[in-house]
């Protein structure tokens, strides 16, 4: 994957200051207050220790820098028998989390929790998902039985993954390092 990012890169000549790297969310190799914007897109929820991920990403941050972690949350209960599955099919181990674990979550932290945007997750059709799988087996250079597993599989885990979207919603979750308090305020926060 980082391969193919990388092909991308070469190819866009705006993309100069661009580059990709494997690491640990928990143990960043960057020193301290690098980048005016940290951002992880759906992953702190796979890191094992989120804490520790916090503390890297505020850590690496300047300070009034900004730190934008967007997750999925369950706004609704969602049956354990899903859950399971979707552990098991994905081999990591996420839990019904509402919107609360995060804002708790950010609290620990040293950010203050500076915006929220709250959003349902889209749920497709089953001919959608049909449209999409077998686009995308076809896309993949194989013999026709292998493309047909492909897609077999691919219907499986994207109508899991559909069922599950049911109960969930996303927030993008936009923190700030700053290293003083705010004011205190008679008319709003
Ligand atoms: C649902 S994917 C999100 C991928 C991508 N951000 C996106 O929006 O498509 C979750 C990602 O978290 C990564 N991940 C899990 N543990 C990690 C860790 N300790 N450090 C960095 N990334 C990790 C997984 O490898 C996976 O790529």
């Amino acid at each position: 994957m980082i391969n193919t990012a990388r092909q991308f890169k070469l190819r866009d000549i705006g993309s100069q200051r661009v580059n990709f790297l494997v690491g640990d969310g928990m143990n960043l190799p960057f020193a301290d207050g690098s980048f005016d914007l940290v951002m992880s897109g759906g992953s702190t929820a796979f890191i094992d220790d989120k804490r520790k991920a916090l503390k890297e990403y505020t850590r690496v941050t300047k300070t009034w820098g900004f730190v934008a972690d967007i997750n999925f949350y369950y706004k609704q209960k969602a049956p354990e028998e899903i859950i399971g599955k979707l552990n098991s099919a994905m081999n990591i181990n996420i839990e019904p989390w509402g919107k609360d674990y995060w804002v708790n979550l950010y609290k620990e932290t040293e950010l203050e929790l500076y915006y929220t945007h709250f959003n349902d997750v889209y749920v497709p059709s089953d001919d959608e998902i049909i449209t999409y799988c077998t686009e995308m087996s076809a896309s993949v250079t194989a013999n026709a039985d292998t493309q047909r597993l492909i897609k077999e599989r691919l219907i499986e885990l994207m109508s899991l993954f559909t069922e599950n979207h049911r109960y969930l919603s996303y927030g993008i979750f936009v923190l700030r390092k700053r290293n003083e308090a705010e004011q205190i305020s008679l008319f709003g926060s």
